[in-house]
């Protein structure tokens, strides 16, 4: 079974090519340096692990190359990205469109400070707000930060306008939640990986079953609750809510008066929350789209000089993102429902399997446990959904 916990050699590439094993990270850095000539995946390999951080479970594959959904590795070796950077690349690697306004935004203006305007900033709030209809929106830098920004400002919101007593406010969260690496993230996580040996965590999260309404209710009956926060789908578990579930979280958090924040950083179509119409009260965003949005009433309880970021909102990354959103509108990328599958939706799904060495053609990574996510980037087109389906069918007919 693929964990979190199991050694690299456990993880499984459904990879092309002749090779019947994988070899894993630790073994390939103990072999001779391929050198001279162009760096060998060996070579790769070893250089990263003697001189990188050992923070993830590296698949022994070595990248040089992209081509909308398709990866090369340094051998000329051929993927399918069934990852997509952990769906940051839904328009496919390298859009000549998000490249070229990369480039042209690059020569022009990279980064101001925040202390004045400039003028791609509000092109990006106009046509973002705009877009998802909520009146603002304040760009971050990673999924994290917009996380992070939505507890903050639960908290201040929950003093302002619930008038929660001061330091007692509390965000509840669904277990099997993912949202990032550092310590607000790590302290409502219930994947011990995540955050066994990191403590002490920060205070004020509660955690409660995904999925179950009943106990959403229970925990809203203490009146220090300011937000639930919870993913439309969750990514990284592989869990996809009952229908009518998520329509049942905004029911209860408007009759408690508690902010509903979606984590939609990891999910497809425009929102995953659209398939029950339901409209959050802050949407986080991020990797392919980034932002979080929110409404005056909630937004305006943050004042000037409360929050910030060198980065967030840099001219380039307004630019880049005015870009990525255009490729998704103008190449109609909203997903349809080719694949339907085993626990998702659309494009975004999970299978569970045992664990493999076979390399077949395609790159997927476990997301968590013996569940494997296949996130494609959303430009993938039926007839390279259907070869794609025809190597993982392949892969499973081979235990
Ligand atoms: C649902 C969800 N929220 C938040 C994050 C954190 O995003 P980032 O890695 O950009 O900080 C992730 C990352 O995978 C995610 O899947």
């Amino acid at each position: 079974m693929f964990s979190k916990l199991a050694p690299l050699q456990r993880f499984a590439v459904l990879s092309r090519g002749a090779h019947s094993s994988v070899a894993s990270a630790t073994s390939v850095a103990t072999k001779k340096k391929s050198r001279p000539g162009p760096p060998t995946s060996d070579y790769i390999f070893e250089r990263e692990s003697k001189c990188g951080a050992h923070n993830y479970h590296l698949l022994p594959v070595a990248l040089e190359r992209r081509k909308c959904i398709y990866l090369w590795d340094v051998e000329g070796r051929k993927y399918f990205d069934f990852l997509s950077s952990y769906s940051a690349v839904n328009q496919g690697h390298c859009h000549p469109k998000i490249v070229n306004a990369l480039k042209s935004q690059g020569k022009k203006l990279t980064l101001t400070s925040r202390a004045f305007y400039n003028n791609v900033l509000g092109e990006y709030e106009e046509y973002f707000t705009k877009l998802f209809n909520y009146h603002k929106v304040l760009p971050m830098n990673t999924g994290m930060e917009a996380g992070e920004t939505a507890c903050k400002l639960a908290h201040k919101w929950g003093y302002t306008v619930k008038a929660i007593q001061k330091y007692k406010a509390k965000v509840i969260f669904a277990a099997g939640n993912f949202w990032g690496r550092m310590f607000s993230a790590i302290s409502s996580s219930t994947d011990l990986t995540s955050y066994d040996d990191f403590g002490p965590f920060v205070p004020g999260f509660d955690v409660i079953p995904c999925n179950d309404l009943p106990a959403l209710e229970s925990a809203f009956q203490n009146p220090n609750v300011a937000a639930f926060m919870v993913e439309p789908i969750q990514g990284e578990a592989g869990v996809v809510p009952d229908p009518g579930y998520l329509m049942g979280v905004r029911e209860f958090c408007t009759r408690h008066q508690d902010l509903y924040i979606a984590d939609e950083i990891q999910t497809g179509r425009w929102l995953a929350v659209d398939h029950e119409n339901v409209r959050p009260d802050i949407v986080l965003l991020g990797k392919a789209l980034s932002g979080v949005l929110w409404d005056d009433d909630i937004m305006l309880t943050i004042k000037t000089g409360k929050h910030g970021s060198t980065y967030g909102g840099n001219p380039l990354g307004c630019q880049v993102t005015i870009a990525a959103l255009e490729v998704l509108e103008e190449e109609n990328l909203l997903p349809s429902d080719v694949v339907t599958a085993v626990r998702g939706k659309e494009v975004l799904n999970a299978i569970v399997i045992k664990e493999t060495k076979d390399h077949n053609g395609l790159l997927a990574k476990p997301t968590h446990g013996d569940i494997i996510g296949f996130a494609p980037p959303l430009v993938i087109k039926e007839d390279e959904i259907r070869e794609s389906s025809e190597i993982i069918n392949k892969t499973i007919l081979s235990f």
